[in-house]
This record gives structure tokens, C-alpha cells and sequence, in this order.
């Protein structure tokens, strides 16, 4: 196993590292400290055929240019939070509105806009970085004075790890995740119609026009929205059931059953052979379907296009301190956060 570091660009006069983190199976992961950002993750296909799964860039400035969060850590919270406002022990906060009426993704130049620090490690049979990031009480809105961390790590097993820690010194909210995209064709011509889903998930959260959670949960059963067996992301596309045509396709939290051993999500491409499987401490997955990806996003001089890629994002269910029964995301003083998501790639 192999990390090393290169440099990648420049932000503020300050220096952006991209870490290259390999294992001896041929799996290649490439992550830098802006934004605490995935950029690449490489694997071979069913004829050994290495390739790029994930939208990323080879050229940082595309990351400032882009809107969509390619890999990058999402926080403090994910996802909208309705009107930008919540209160806590009865303490109202207003946050800045970064989504038409609503908070998104912990609202402007949050975490996927600031510069981490970085620590590579080495230990038995893993390559990885810890990024660390100090989020200022107040910052976009939120209280606390927030410690962060996510590691990142390769190992033999051909899992990608993600390891969350936090820890504030007032009431705050905290919910992170990861918006990876896999487009695991190899091939960003190719749109990720033809892929196959499995989602633990029995139930998803219903959502307004703006995407803000209902927080009605509904059942998937005779809906578009049943992965309970592998079922092709494309019916989402061309499906007539009204949750699919708001957003053109999927945009949804699934609220994750956890009963069963085996892994929360998996998503498969048949003609390259690939999957991966993922499995998370939190409640729920997002699966966004890139409906949104449109060619002024241009990655490695690649405009893209809606549907070229789907995320699998691990997180606490959205806008959670609105709706009873979608977990807790206060975070307290004295109390150490952490979560864990693990993505494992193989061949089908
Ligand atoms: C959101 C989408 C949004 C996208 C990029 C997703 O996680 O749910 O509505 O367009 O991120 O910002």
C-alpha cells in the first residue's frame, strides 16, 4: 500500500495537497484538503481495465467553478434545513438561505469551500488523511465552536472508510456526509441509467417542491422507488409517479431498515462488472441521481449532463430537527460525535 503526496493547486496563497492512497489490488483513492474533497477514486473493471468511477477533476479551479459538491465533505449539515431555522433548548438560530426559502448543504462556502488540515497515516494494512477543520462559533449561523475531523482510508479489503468526529463547546447540529458521485462505467460519456440499485430501505422521505422534507415517510412498495431487490436507476427517469417528476429522478432521503447484515446500499453497472457496497452508522441515504448536472459544469474539460452521475449519501435523515422520528442531530457539549461509512468495491 502506497500514499503520497502531490500538489494540486493554489487557494488564498495557501497550498492544496491531493493525496493519492493506493492498495496492493489496484485500487487507487485521491483526496485533497480543500473542502476535505474526494477527487478520484480508480478500480478495475471485470477485464482488469482500471478506470475512474466517481466526477471528478484533475484540475482544482474546476472545483471552484463547480457547484455540485463533486466528493466533497458536506457540513455542518446536509441537506436543507426548511426556512434556514431551528432552535435548541429554546434558543431560535437563523441560518444564511443558500436554497431558494432554505439552508442547504450547511449553507454558503461551508465546509465544502474551506481549506482542512491534512495528516497522512500509515497502519497495518491501511493508507489514509485525517482532516481537520476548527468551524468558529457562529459560522453560517450555527453555534458552537466546532472541532471537526474525517478520515479517509484505503485498505486491503477494498473498502474506503470514512470516519466522522466532532465535538462543540454549546448546543449545536451536526450531520455530515460525503456527495461522491459514481458513475461506475469507467466512462463519463455514459449516463448511470443502465445502473442497478439495492437499498436496505423499506421507506423514503416524501418531499416538497423546493426539496425540503414533508416529514411524511412513504412506503416503496409498487412505487419507483422499491430497491428492496436491484431494480435499474433509469425507471426513476421515466417513471409517471409524482415524486420522480418533481426532481427528474431521485433526489430522496431512504430511510434505512437496519435489520440484516448485509450492506445498506449497493450499486452495480453490469457491463463493467463493478458495485459497490455501502454501509453507514446513520440513519438514512440520499440517493441523488445528478438531475441537476448540466454542460456549464465543465470537469477535466468535460462539460457534464443530468443523470451522469448518482450519489450515495450517508447521512442522519434531512432537515431531522424538523420532523419527529428522523433522529437525533444535536450535538452537545461533553459529548464526542462520531459515525462511520464504509463504501467496499468489488466485481459483480
Ligand atoms: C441535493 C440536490 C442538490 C445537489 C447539489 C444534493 O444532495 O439533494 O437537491 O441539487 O445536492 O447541490
Amino acid at each position: 500500500m502506497e500514499i503520497y503526496k502531490t500538489e494540486f493547486g493554489s487557494f488564498h496563497n495557501q497550498t492544496i495537497w491531493q493525496y493519492t492512497l493506493t492498495n496492493d489490488n489496484g485500487l487507487k483513492l485521491k483526496v485533497m484538503n480543500y473542502g476535505a474533497t474526494l477527487t478520484s477514486i480508480e478500480t478495475p473493471d471485470k477485464q482488469e481495465k482500471t478506470a475512474r468511477i466517481v466526477i471528478g477533476s484533475g484540475r482544482f479551479n474546476d472545483y471552484l467553478e463547480e457547484d455540485a459538491y463533486f466528493g466533497a465533505t458536506i457540513g455542518r449539515v446536509a441537506g436543507r434545513i426548511t426556512a434556514g431555522k431551528f432552535s435548541i433548548d429554546g434558543t431560535n438560530y437563523q441560518l444564511p438561505l443558500n436554497d431558494g426559502k432554505n439552508t442547504n448543504h450547511g449553507g454558503p462556502d461551508s465546509f465544502e469551500r474551506l481549506l482542512w488540515d491534512s495528516h497522512p497515516f500509515r497502519i497495518p494494512d491501511q493508507v489514509g488523511v485525517r482532516f481537520d477543520l476548527f468551524s468558529p462559533d457562529g459560522s453560517n449561523g450555527f453555534p458552537g465552536n466546532l472541532n471537526v475531523s474525517v478520515s479517509y482510508s484505503l485498505n486491503q479489503k477494498n473498502e474506503w472508510r470514512l470516519h466522522y468526529e466532532a465535538t462543540t463547546d454549546k448546543p449545536t447540529l451536526f450531520n455530515p456526509t460525503n456527495h461522491v458521485y459514481f458513475n461506475l462505467s469507467g466512462d463519463l460519456d455514459q449516463k448511470v441509467d443502465h445502473h442497478l440499485l439495492t437499498l436496505n430501505s423499506h421507506r423514503f422521505g416524501e418531499i416538497n417542491k423546493d426539496g425540503t422534507p414533508t416529514g411524511r415517510l412513504i412506503d416503496v412498495a409498487d412505487t419507483p422507488f422499491d430497491f428492496t431487490q436491484s431494480a435499474v436507476v433509469k425507471r426513476g427517469f421515466e417513471s409517471d409517479h409524482p415524486q420522480n417528476k418533481l426532481v427528474n429522478g431521485y433526489d430522496h432521503p431512504f430511510f434505512l431498515d437496519k435489520h440484516g447484515d448485509g450492506p445498506d446500499a449497493v450499486l452495480k453497472e453490469p457491463v463493467s462488472g463493478r458495485q459497490v457496497s455501502m454501509t453507514t452508522t446513520n440513519n438514512a441515504v440520499v440517493v441523488y441521481s445528478g438531475n441537476g448536472l448540466s454542460e456549464k459544469i465543465v470537469m477535466d474539460g468535460k462539460p457534464t449532463k443530468p443523470h451522469l452521475g448518482i450519489t450515495l449519501e450517508a447521512q442522519m435523515m434531512p432537515d431531522a430537527i424538523h420532523h419527529e422520528g428522523f433522529g437525533n442531530i444535536i450535538l452537545r457539549p461533553g459529548v464526542k460525535y462520531e459515525a462511520d461509512t464504509i463504501y467496499q468495491f468489488g466485481l459483480i
